[in-house]
């Protein structure tokens, strides 16, 4: 059992406040009754729930899939620059949510918002090496001895020293366009092994996490609810081979296409 008041604080974007004043004016439901003590006892999983005549759904966690444009920070939040929470509704804005992991700013893609630490520990924990796979747009051609050297576990320049990479893989999937795969995730890292590698990266794009792939119809900015089942594909594995075949038929098309500021 659990207080509404504290029910719908986890589920809407209202404050305590708020949540006072709507119960107060008969805004909110309890199995179809209307009810006025914010400190009633619900069981959440049973109960019907409405406010404003909306059911407010239970969820003990809250996945959202996001298509992360370039241009927007991955932060919770930010004094001056729109971050990717500036891309939920309103309503979506549910306290404690955050990013799981991060993209660069220039970089476009996949990336999950949730309020779920213990999963986002899970994922992000380097023992769990999640592969993350990402789509180059290249300045120079795509070079097959890109391969051997990203599976050498490359050596990339630190300050005045060197950070080693683990193994990583890369296939082409056009005269200009690489797939990476890498389980981890050092600052710019791709960017930094292309350019370590004599190339250049222009554009970035994340298009896949384990075995969880971008649907190829989320436009830039928008955003799905995934449920528990769907973020656990993040936990399986997938392959080069079949996470480039998946990008070469959604997503080689992806900057050619591109509309500026769709979102
Ligand atoms: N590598 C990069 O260079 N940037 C990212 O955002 C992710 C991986």
């Amino acid at each position: 059992m659990m207080r509404l008041d504290r029910f719908l604080s986890g589920q809407t974007a209202l404050s305590r406040r708020e949540i006072g004043e709507a119960v107060r004016r008969a805004r909110v439901t309890v199995n179809g009754a209307a009810v006025r003590s914010p400190d009633l006892k619900i069981n959440p999983e049973t109960d019907r729930v409405t406010l404003d005549g909306k059911p407010v759904c239970y969820a003990e966690y809250h996945y959202f899939l996001l298509h992360k444009p370039a241009g927007v920070l991955t932060a919770a939040r930010d004094r001056s620059q729109k971050t990717v929470m500036d891309l939920l509704k309103p309503e979506d804005r549910l306290p404690g949510l955050f990013p799981c992991g991060r993209l660069d700013k220039d970089t476009s893609g996949l990336l999950l918002i949730t309020d779920d630490g213990a999963l986002s520990h899970r994922l992000l924990s380097p023992k769990h090496h999640i592969t993350k796979y990402y789509l180059a747009q290249l300045r120079d051609p795509y070079d097959t001895a890109y391969e051997a050297l990203f599976r050498s576990g490359m050596a990339l320049r630190e300050g005045s020293g060197e950070e080693i990479c683990l193994p990583a893989e890369c296939q082409g999937i056009g005269p200009h366009l690489a797939v990476v795969a890498l389980c981890e995730g050092k600052y710019h890292q791709v960017r930094r092994m292309f350019a370590a590698a004599g190339n250049f990266v222009e554009k970035l794009l994340r298009f896949q996490l384990g075995a969880l792939e971008m649907p190829a119809n989320l436009a830039q900015g928008a955003y799905l609810t995934i449920l528990p089942k769907d973020v656990e594909m993040m936990l399986k594995t997938s392959s080069i081979s079949l996470a480039a075949a998946f990008c070469s038929v959604n997503y080689s098309s992806y900057w050619i296409n591109e509309r500026a500021h769709l979102w």
